[in-house]
């Protein structure tokens, strides 16, 4: 009855024990509760892709989190207006559920954790770059456990003139946060390779600085008056702490979103600074191996269906796209390029 003929199976990527994924032929799902089912158009991958079929290995669970397609089945009870036939793009938590992922020919997914492709707007290999690096974004940058920032539009802009310092500003989830923290209202202070310093200036940032620089502490504190407060560290790891607890003013109290717990070395260095950890799979709702957030899911959601259309529509860039061929058979090649740390500004998209 949805006018789209849904055949018994399809092909989806299948962790393997070996930590290996292979394409397997597997019943399509029965949608349940605001779920839609989708049928794929592209796929993107995450760094968390290979982290969930390498190190975390659920065995027989189909792999991958972000998507985009045509929506050709809507179950019951809907929280949000889609209906078959619409162009959307999605996000679910891959690699620990045997009937969803989103490296497959039909994914079923919350209906709420999607969002409409606006007409004329993004092409499916665009939308689909928007998943987790955008959805990231927003919860460590207005979710209730994060940052708080004012979200675009709202009615309490921050004072003229605040900084915000977006670590790795060319990375999938660095350049979506550039663009909100903009959106937002707040200067922009990126850092990236100097190969993508015109990338990151083209998305809004008002400065950047090359992380390799030795002397990159000091040149942030010179050129932001040794005024900053806000921090957004879309890498988060050992090697980035340094540089911005060297970055962060000290005179009043600071917040720095990560996406890993730094260590106790870096998170009890500074009494003056609050960590603030986003862990994106919280806000998805009930899946294996996660705590929920009923209150972030409702900020990611409102998100998705409020604002995003109107901010793809006014100019939203999406990430840079790098096409590989092959499709779902060849995953894997993607895979051992996020391992290899090739992924310069730009997003790995396979078309299906
Ligand atoms: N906790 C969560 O919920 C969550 C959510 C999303 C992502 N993550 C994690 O966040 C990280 C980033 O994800 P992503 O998808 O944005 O990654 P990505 O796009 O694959 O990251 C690639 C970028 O990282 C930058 N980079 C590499 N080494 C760097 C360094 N030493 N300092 C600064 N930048 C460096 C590179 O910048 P240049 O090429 O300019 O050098 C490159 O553009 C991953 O570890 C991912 O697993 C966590």
């Amino acid at each position: 009855m949805s006018g789209f003929e849904i055949p018994q199976t399809h092909r989806a990527v299948i962790v393997q024990t070996d930590t290996t994924i292979r394409t397997e032929e597997r019943p399509i799902p029965a949608v349940g509760e605001n779920e839609i089912l989708v049928k794929v158009s592209a796929i993107a991958v995450n760094p968390t892709d290979w982290k969930h079929a390498r190190r975390i290995n659920n065995p027989g669970t189909i792999l991958g989190c972000d998507f985009s397609g045509i929506v050709v089945q809507a179950g019951q009870g809907l929280r949000v207006p889609v209906k078959v036939g619409d162009k959307v793009a999605a996000s679910l938590r891959g690699g620990v559920d045997k009937e969803r992922g989103a490296f497959a020919e039909y994914v079923k997914v919350s209906a709420d954790l999607a969002w409409i492709i606006p007409e004329g707007t993004y092409t499916f290999e665009e939308a689909a770059t928007i998943g987790i690096p955008l959805y990231t974004s927003v919860i460590a940058l207005y979710g209730p456990n994060s940052l708080k920032l004012p979200q675009p539009g709202d009615a309490n802009p921050p004072a003229p003139g605040t900084w915000l310092f977006v670590y790795g500003g060319s990375s999938s989830v660095g350049q979506y946060a550039i663009q909100l923290a903009k959106l937002s209202g707040y200067k922009v202070i990126t850092t990236a390779s100097k190969r993508n310093h015109e990338l990151v200036e083209s998305l809004g940032a008002d400065l950047v600085f090359d992380y390799n620089d030795p002397d990159v502490v000091h040149r942030i504190k010179k050129a932001t008056d040794n005024d900053i407060h806000l921090v957004f560290d879309t890498i988060s790891e050992d090697y980035t702490y340094p540089i911005i607890l060297g970055s962060v003013a000290g005179e009043k109290p600071a917040k720095i979103s990560v996406l890993h717990k730094p260590n106790p070395e870096f998170a009890e260095q500074r009494e003056d600074v609050q960590w603030l950890e986003t862990f994106i799979f919280t806000a998805y709702g009930p899946t294996v191996n996660t705590k929920d957030d009923e209150e972030e899911r409702a900020v990611l959601s409102t998100f998705l269906w409020e604002k995003l259309p109107g901010l793809v529509t006014g100019g939203l860039k999406p990430n840079v796209i790098k096409k590989f061929d092959g499709g779902l058979d060849n995953v894997e090649a993607a895979l051992d390029y996020l391992v290899q740390g090739k992924a310069s500004g730009e997003k790995i998209v396979y078309t299906i």
